[in-house]
């Protein structure tokens, strides 16, 4: 939509490849992956592992992809596994959790998607004969469906230890975790280094065309070169990925702060507007959600009004519209963004 003239601002999915990313597939050395010998897999591999602290990575087709193939590498069929109650692998992962993985969530609610570590002590019931057995914590950083949240170094370590001291396993869906390394200008090490495991994608803010990255201990990323292989995702020439993935890690990482700074422009902008209501606390990186109830009107119309404007976005709930920031989208995009919303908040305000 973008290339089309309009300010996509629905997913940070929608970037393009760089003009440097596509050159870096156009020669990217292959070979075939599932017999490792796809040096530009391997090398994005060992930087991936190399920049998260961690002994191995794998690349996998997607962020569900990543965290699938990291539930059931973290589990066995019928294992209950404690998750925040708006996260992305519960809501918007087609149940894949259970329907493929087998596992029971244990829902555990916070306010900033951020785990209370007693909540999840709560949640971690006694080993008994009745209950499924506990075996994983999961987190996500950022945490999309509230807002982007960034979670600390210090909320993670808390969460990790609870899990440690239970004999259960700390996974983090990382989808942005370095947006959230950039929010909060620590090396990304530092988010990492509190969860056993954990994944990043490098289809999001960093622009790459496909691909996510697992990481972990080398015993974790070999039971999940299986688990990949086994939901059909063994790649051959993936190099023609992993190159892209090489330059977003080498070059697309400290960027993301431009995105934060277009999100807050954008927040401010929208939050002056009558019948729109925006949590500017929420808006930490890339993200804006902003709640419409006070124009009286079904988001349908909302959205459709806004893309006759030029402006494409997306509901996450009744009455709560998502917007997300990424390379591409400008200063003066969010100027025309903010000036859509202002008119048909108007427009529709007084019908
Ligand atoms: C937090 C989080 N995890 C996982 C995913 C899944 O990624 P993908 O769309 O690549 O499957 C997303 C996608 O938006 C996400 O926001």
């Amino acid at each position: 939509m973008q290339s089309k003239g309009f300010v996509d601002l629905r997913s940070d999915t929608v970037t393009l490849p760089t003009e440097e990313m596509l050159e870096a597939m156009r020669h990217a050395e292959l070979g075939d992956d599932v017999f490792r010998e796809d040096p530009t897999v391997n090398r994005l591999e060992e930087m991936a592992a190399e920049r998260m602290g961690k002994e191995a990575a794998l690349l996998v087709t997607s962020g569900t992809q990543a965290n699938l193939v990291s539930l059931m590498s973290n589990t066995r069929r019928g294992e209950l596994v404690i998750l925040e109650a708006e996260s992305h692998m519960y809501w918007y992962e087609v149940g894949g959790l259970s329907a493929i993985a087998g596992l029971l969530p244990w829902l555990v609610r916070s306010s900033f998607g951020a785990l209370d570590p007693r909540a999840v002590e709560a949640a971690i019931r006694p080993r008994n004969i009745h209950f499924p057995e506990p075996n994983l914590v999961c987190v996500e950083n950022t945490h999309n469906r509230h807002g982007g949240t960034v979670i600390t170094p210090k909320q993670l370590q808390a969460v990790g230890e609870v899990a440690e001291a239970h004999g259960l396993r700390f996974y983090m869906d990382g989808a942005r975790v370095f947006n959230a390394a950039v929010a909060l200008k620590v090396d990304v090490k530092e988010l990492a280094r509190h969860a056993d495991s954990l994944m990043f994608c490098l289809s999001k803010g960093l622009s790459c065309p496909v691909g996510s990255v697992v990481v972990g201990t080398r015993d974790f990323v070999d039971r999940a070169r299986r688990v990949r292989k086994v939901l059909g995702g063994g790649m051959r020439q993936a190099g023609v990925i992993a190159a892209a993935g090489i330059v977003a890690l080498e070059k697309m990482v400290d960027r993301l702060g431009e995105d934060h700074v277009n999100a807050r422009r954008l927040a401010e902008g929208i939050a002056k507007l009558k019948g729109i209501a925006v949590d500017i606390e929420r808006v930490q990186t890339n993200m804006v959600i902003f709640d419409i109830s006070g124009l009286g009107v079904a988001d349908d119309v909302f959205l459709s009004r806004l893309r006759e404007k030029g402006v494409c976005a997306l509901t996450i709930a009744p009455n709560r519209v998502r917007l997300v920031t990424h390379r591409g989208i400008e200063k003066e995009h969010v100027a025309k963004a903010v000036a859509a919303i202002a008119d048909v908040a108007d427009e529709l305000g007084r019908v």
